[in-house]
């Protein structure tokens, strides 16, 4: 049982904001079970009751999850008295429920996940449950087999233990070098402390896909939208 305000419920489902909803509940525009309810400080339960607005039922999905194309420049946080975060990014009527997924560096872009259910968050990043992440990188040097080898195999980085085994795809290898790397885990700074470890330097990170959930294409860097139901079956999956 979720007991919530009315007017959070309303502004929450979309259908307004705290000013507009107001003046919709005053002019007689939402039932709850069938009765009209003007009071914005009413208290529902948000699975049991019926609200409808216009006649129709509104639905509410405790679970909100989405993706953001986290720019250079800000930090994987829910709030900075200094730097920009992520969540200064997302406009969502439920906004203040989200925290991201895991940490990028805050040079470093692509996909971000935001979600409200902690338990999820934390069994996504547990390394027990060995969530893929796959990042592109542009590396300083030229790329080998055996960078591949070491990728594979683990490698010291200067934690207790090795790496767990990573893959490297080489894209391209030159001067400049590109990459698809894909961890199990997410050790502070790994990919750049990886490529130190073989005599590399990262140039540009960015991380392209989660749990099997690819960063949208069509999001330009900033930009987020929620995940569709496909992707969070994804999440779902333990
Ligand atoms: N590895 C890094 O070094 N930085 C990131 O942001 C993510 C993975």
């Amino acid at each position: 049982m979720e007991m919530i305000r009315l007017d959070r419920f309303l502004t929450q489902a979309g259908v307004g904001t705290r000013s507009e909803v107001k003046k919709y509940l005053k002019n007689g525009m939402v039932q709850v079970n069938g009765e009209t309810v003007k009071k914005p400080e009413q208290k529902i339960d948000s699975e049991k009751d019926q609200i409808t607005y216009q006649g129709k039922l509104l639905q509410y999905e405790s679970f909100v999850a989405l993706m953001l194309h986290k720019p250079g420049g800000c930090i994987t946080a829910t709030s900075d008295r200094l730097q920009k975060t992520v969540l200064d990014y997302i406009d969502h009527p439920r906004k203040e429920e989200l925290f991201p997924v895991g940490r990028l560096d805050i040079d470093t872009e692509g996909l971000v996940i935001l979600m409200n259910d902690g338990d999820l968050a934390h069994r996504m990043l547990s390394p027990k449950y060995h969530v893929e992440k796959t990042y592109f990188v542009r590396v300083n040097g030229s790329l080998s087999e055996e960078d591949v080898t070491a990728f594979a195999e683990g490698m010291e980085i200067g934690e207790k233990k090795p790496t767990l085994p990573a893959r490297l795809h080489i894209l391209k290898s030159g001067e400049i070098s590109e990459a698809e790397v894909t961890l199990r885990e997410g050790k502070f700074h790994q990919i750049k402390r990886m490529f130190a470890a073989r005599g590399g330097q990262v140039l540009y990170l960015k991380r392209i896909s989660m749990a099997g959930i690819a960063l949208d294409e069509a999001l330009a860097p900033g930009m987020w939208r929620e995940l569709t139901q496909d992707e969070k079956d994804k999440l779902l999956q333990p």
